[in-house]
């Protein structure tokens, strides 16, 4: 816990409301006794192999996590508030990126993210129902999702291994006239091929959008993810590398992109205002807005087709709390990655162990492994043979989606083959790296997992 942050230290009050001594003094008190409470209630015990759960995820957080959500629920402010203008000033300052735009979840970035790009405030350069959006069929539904939710049409395309990102040679021979966008994640943590990508974007003048919900802290040639498209996307649910519970981020250095994004999450309204601020534009009975009588209020002008993706103020108090803790977390999600590449390096005639991309430095999400010969070691065996001894395993997500029973009578195109996404529908589970894992815990993992390929060679 750095409590010498000012900012922190700025959170954990709140001047406007403790007007009084004793108020001040109360907030303090009932800080102190959640630090207490922590202690008591939330610290953790030791791991007993075998009997304790090993998660491939998890939040990992500390008395100041707590105190922090305490503070804002004392505020009482609930919708988003001053921790949420904190929280979007620090994690823009920690990626270097001008605009963040926090929203309720990982997909709600991800569905805002190409809802922005439909507005017609882009005029030529905005997304038409029809046009062509390339992505990976070997990867997490809500990246997709918002491709059709918006009247686009997907391409899939095959990744490779042992990077699951998506195969360049492929993605090249995807796009027509009709492609419009890529839409990739940096899978479990992995950057795709950040140059190429970009070089093919450019030559073919795309928009490029990065889903970095797995991916925060990882970089490619020495800058983070979220700063290679024109828009990237974050999620903060427990499982990502920081938690709000629930919540999400949508990051541009594009002031205009910003706003759009800001009005799809904010109702679609034209208006910029904060909650509970009024007049931000000086213009706010001054304008005329369509064909609405002159001067009809700004606050009630809408232009976009919106939602409301907004956060409250205590999931963005719990989200600067785990900014505080987020370079730590980075090096032992590293190390973690580290230690179990190092451990199964001996039963790689077994697995395909995965490979960072070439200039890149992941912050992994998870520990991603392919079964060589899915025929003589099932998946299913082993997941089976893990789960009983308490050890968390997952999927790649929806494996080849285009199998996904939600697909059934949508309307996308399959670029090339997807022979590299059905082995990883077939075959591939990844494990947890997640610093809320113990060393003793990663012994335990790796160990299983040898065990299970050595004794089948008896
Ligand atoms: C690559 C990717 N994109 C988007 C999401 C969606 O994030 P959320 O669960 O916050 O909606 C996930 C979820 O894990 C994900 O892995």
């Amino acid at each position: 816990m750095k409590r010498n942050d000012l900012k922190i230290t700025e959170a954990l009050k709140n001047p406007i409301l403790d007007k009084s001594p004793e108020a001040e003094k109360l907030r303090s008190r009932v800080l102190n006794l959640v630090e207490e409470y922590f202690r008591l209630a939330h610290a953790p015990t030791p791991f007993v192999p075998g009997k304790d759960p090993i998660p491939v995820s998890g939040r990992v957080y500390d008395q100041l996590d707590m105190q922090m959500l305490v503070s804002s629920s004392l505020d009482f402010w609930l919708t988003s508030g001053r921790f949420n203008e904190l929280f979007e000033a620090e994690f823009s300052k920690f990626l270097g990126v001008k605009h963040v735009v926090t929203t309720n979840s990982g997909s709600s970035a991800n569905l805002l993210a190409i809802s922005a790009l439909t507005s017609p405030q882009l005029e030529e350069k905005r997304l038409k129902p029809g046009d062509e959006v390339v992505t990976v069929a070997a990867g997490f539904p809500t990246t997709m999702a918002p491709i059709i939710q918006n009247s686009l049409f997907p391409v899939f395309v095959d990744v490779s291994l042992p990077t699951y990102n998506a195969n360049i040679e492929a993605l090249e021979k995807a796009i027509t006239y009709r492609s419009k966008a890529i839409f990739l994640a940096h899978t479990l943590g992995n950057p795709f091929d950040v140059d190429e990508v970009r070089r093919i974007a450019k030559k073919n003048d795309l928009w490029l959008i990065e889903d970095c919900c797995d991916a925060l802290g990882s970089e490619y040639r020495g800058a983070k993810v979220g700063t290679f498209g024109q828009i990237a996307t974050f999620s903060f649910y427990p499982a990502h590398h920081i938690t709000m519970g629930e919540g999400g981020a949508v990051v541009t250095n594009d002031e205009e992109l910003a706003q759009i994004v800001r009005s799809f999450r904010d109702w679609g309204r034209d208006c910029y205002c904060d909650p509970g601020k009024d007049n931000t534009c000086g213009k706010r009975f001054a304008t005329q807005h369509g064909d609405l009588p002159f001067g009809y209020d700004h606050k009630y002008v809408y232009s976009h087709i919106g939602y409301n993706l907004k956060i409250t103020d205590m999931q963005a108090a719990v989200g600067l709390a785990q900014l505080q803790h987020l370079s730590d977390f980075i090096k032992a999600r590293r190390e973690r990655f580290e230690t179990m590449k190092d451990r199964l390096r001996p039963i790689e005639e077994f697995l395909i162990l995965p490979e960072a991309t070439r200039g890149s430095d992941p912050c992994w999400f998870g520990f991603p492994m392919t079964i060589r010969d899915g025929r003589k070691h099932d998946r299913l065996d082993l997941l089976r043979y893990l789960e009983q001894r308490r050890i968390g395993a997952r999927l790649l997500f929806g494996g080849n989606l285009i199998h996904q029973p939600c697909m059934a009578g949508q309307k996308f195109r399959v670029s090339g083959s997807l022979e590299n996404t059905d082995r990883i529908m077939n075959n591939t589970f990844w494990t947890g790296v997640y610093p809320g894992l113990s060393s003793e815990m990663i012994d335990y993992l790796a160990e299983s997992v040898t065990r299970f390929f050595n004794d089948s060679l008896r």
